[in-house]
């Protein structure tokens, strides 16, 4: 066993021995977020390491995901988090959501710490994950209902964020008569009506083609300006990170390598940063880093 690994398994050990290391669902359960914690603001990430187990008929398998991840998202900035496929991007994302517990370490959020999920967050994945009996407009609706968003003003929001992802003429479509990139601005639809504080984003623009991408970028950065979220948003697209973020995290085996800031003026467009010489060598930097 290298040096390394030993650690990690008397870390995951020593984690079981402080059950309260770990967040319980049940506890907050509302809100998601336990008690008043410290005074910072924004999302808090400290000492994360997530160890995920698979029990098979001979052994039990473990695949430390996360090895350490310190990071300070501010209140209000958009940052993106790019790194190799496997380094742990969306178990990062998972254990902010309140999705999953971290097998050490805690998030923040606001001052608060995160026990579960709750309607400070919204988190648009890889795949949408709609309701097939439910239409469009309904799969937002039903979203809004999970976050206690009062009946009265459920339909009108919806309606508008459904309109403002481009799917003005669907509203009473269901998603089996959708495209996959349909499907997914659904579920882009359905994060951004909750009006979370904080919006995870997990490589939500992956399945759509180069136009839809282009304009459901321009449509995030102009909510977000507008809105003023905290926005954590997993990319593979070096462009699309220093097109939209304040900051681009690089991740590689479970930890953050660097922090890179996106010093440039907004607004900002993919053909300006072909001849921007402080994009050219931010891309070349993060290419350096990956
Ligand atoms: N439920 C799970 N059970 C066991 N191992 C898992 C589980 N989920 C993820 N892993 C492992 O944890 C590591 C990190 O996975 P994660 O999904 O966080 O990576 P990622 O950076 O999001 O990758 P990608 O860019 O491909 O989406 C990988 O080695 C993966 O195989
Ligand atoms: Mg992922």
């Amino acid at each position: 066993m290298t040096k390394r690994a030993g650690e990690l398994i008397k870390e995951e050990l020593e984690a079981l021995d402080h059950p309260e290391s770990a967040p319980d669902p049940g506890a907050g359960a509302s809100s998601g977020t336990g008690p008043r914690v410290s005074g910072g603001s924004g999302i808090q990430i400290s000492g994360l390491t997530k160890t995920y187990e698979r029990v098979t008929r001979k052994e039990i398998v473990r695949t430390h995901a996360l090895n350490g991840v310190d990071l300070h998202v501010r209140s209000k900035e958009f940052v993106s988090l790019i790194g190799p496929s496997g380094c742990g991007k969306t178990t990062v994302l998972k254990i902010i959501a309140g999705l999953l517990s971290p097998t050490k370490g805690e998030v923040v959020i606001e001052g608060r710490r995160v026990m579960g999920p709750g309607t400070d967050r919204a988190t648009v994945f890889q795949s949408p994950g709609l309701m097939p009996w439910k239409s469009v407009v309904d799969n937002v609706i039903l979203a809004l209902e999970f976050a206690e968003v009062p009946k009265s003003q459920r339909r009108a929001r919806a309606i508008k964020y459904v309109d403002v992802v481009g799917l003005r003429e669907f509203h009473d479509h269901f998603p089996g008569e959708l495209s996959g990139g349909m499907q997914q601005r659904v579920g882009i639809a359905r994060a951004l009506a909750i009006e979370p504080q904080v919006l995870l984003m997990d490589e939500p623009f992956g399945a759509l083609d180069a136009m839809t991408r282009a304009q459901m970028q321009s449509e995030l950065v102009r909510i977000w300006e507008h809105e003023r979220r905290t926005v954590l948003f997993v990319t593979h697209s070096i462009d699309e990170a220093i097109l939209l973020s304040d900051r681009t995290v690089v991740m590689t085996d479970g930890s953050i390598r660097e922090e890179v800031e996106v010093d440039l003026e907004r607004p900002r467009t993919l053909e300006g940063m072909l001849e921007d010489k402080k994009a050219i060598e931010l891309r070349r930097r993060l290419l350096e880093l990956l």
